[in-house]
């Protein structure tokens, strides 16, 4: 499902930049037949994958709401517009630019911003509330000082207003400029006040992004512990802890996760996926068991190489943080420590 969708990722992309190069002029018709050939061929493929989508939401309704529904569906209803109204194929084609709406639905990082500007909105429309002011009120002062010099385009506030909006975004086209030496002072004042409202702006969206980014990790990662056997009978508060200390990490089929002499630095506890402990003979251990855990106890080297046997899902757990999780959760401790002692026992017997 992940490569259809990246292969309907690629060839929106593909659209968008035929569209593009369709409307350039003197293109000729080499270039022009292919491009909107192109263009009818991905269209095909989009009322397939609507025709699938289609098919799929006997089961699961919700894929055909919100905004992947109703670009699914504008994908292959807007093109149809331009052949129905009898409009050029060139005209017809600038109809394949609602394909946008496909990368929007499924960019993550579109939902991303969404979610931080929903949250910051209060902040944001604070800023928004004081640009107004700056706005409105340069324009004033730059009508008063402007317009006798500059009739043609300071004669009216919403005249001055265009300079005001170029000058606080810093954009400034140079097609109004104050001619008067207090209208020169004001442009500089007001240009300053536009880079600190832009500043406030700019620092909100950037924090509001790193909390967004830190509570989804949160989420994540406590989904994650609350899976991990051993955490069952931890307290809330302590979950939390632990939550904030378990690193995930993916590692593919054939990576050492742990070297024979290497210092413990880490301990892992299994997700997903399962590890080959190569004592003799070899322990495979699965999703629910942990390993590296002696080395921490002991203050010992690794006794064993472990690799992934497949690809693995793992929570690792830090030397230090492993110290505090066993003076919060005895009972995790305990758990742990009796592990450790029966595979010394079994690593030593074997010996
Ligand atoms: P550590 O010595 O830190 O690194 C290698 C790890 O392999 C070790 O911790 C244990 O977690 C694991 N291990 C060692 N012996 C056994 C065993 N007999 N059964 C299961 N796991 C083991």
């Amino acid at each position: 499902m992940q490569l259809l969708s990246r292969l309907s990722s690629l060839l929106t992309i593909l659209g968008l930049s035929a569209l593009t190069l369709l409307t350039l002029q003197g293109l000729g018709e080499a270039l022009r037949v292919p491009l909107l050939l192109g263009l009818i061929g991905i269209w095909a493929y989009f009322v397939l994958e609507l025709v699938l989508t289609l098919w799929r939401s006997r089961t699961s309704p919700h894929l055909l709401l919100g905004i992947t529904g109703l670009a699914d569906i504008s994908a292959c209803a807007v093109p149809l517009a331009g052949p129905l109204l009898g409009l050029s194929p060139r005209e017809s084609a600038l109809m394949c630019g609602v394909w946008v709406l496909k990368l929007i639905s499924g960019s993550t990082a579109v939902q991303l911003i969404g979610r931080v500007i929903a949250n910051e909105a209060r902040n944001l429309l604070g800023v928004l509330y004081v640009f107004g002011i700056v706005l409105f009120t340069a324009s004033v002062l730059a009508y008063v000082l402007e317009r006798d010099a500059q009739p043609q385009l300071f004669g009216s506030i919403p005249g001055a207003m265009w300079w005001a909006v170029t000058t606080l975004t810093t954009t400034g086209y140079g097609d109004e400029i104050p001619a008067t030496l207090a209208g020169r002072l004001l442009a500089g004042f007001v240009m300053v006040c536009g880079i600190a409202v832009f500043a406030l702006w700019a620092g909100i969206l950037a924090t509001g992004f790193a909390d967004e980014l830190r509570r989804r990790d949160f989420l994540r990662n406590w989904q994650l512990v609350a899976k991990v056997p051993l955490f069952e009978h931890v307290g809330p508060a302590d979950l939390l802890e632990i939550t904030r200390t378990l690193k995930p990490r993916e590692a593919a089929a054939g990576t050492m996760l742990c070297r024979k002499g290497d210092p413990g630095d880490q301990m892992f506890f299994i997700l997903a996926g399962e590890v080959t402990v190569a004592t003799t003979p070899p322990v495979t251990l699965g999703a629910g068991q942990f390993f590296g855990e002696m080395a921490l106890i002991a203050g010992t080297l690794r006794s064993t190489n472990v690799t992934a046997a497949t690809a693995v899902s793992l929570l690792a757990l830090h030397a230090s943080d492993f110290h505090t999780l066993i003076a919060r959760s005895p009972r995790a401790a305990a758990a742990i420590r009796e592990v450790a002692a029966a595979r010394r026992g079994q690593t030593v017997a074997q010996a």
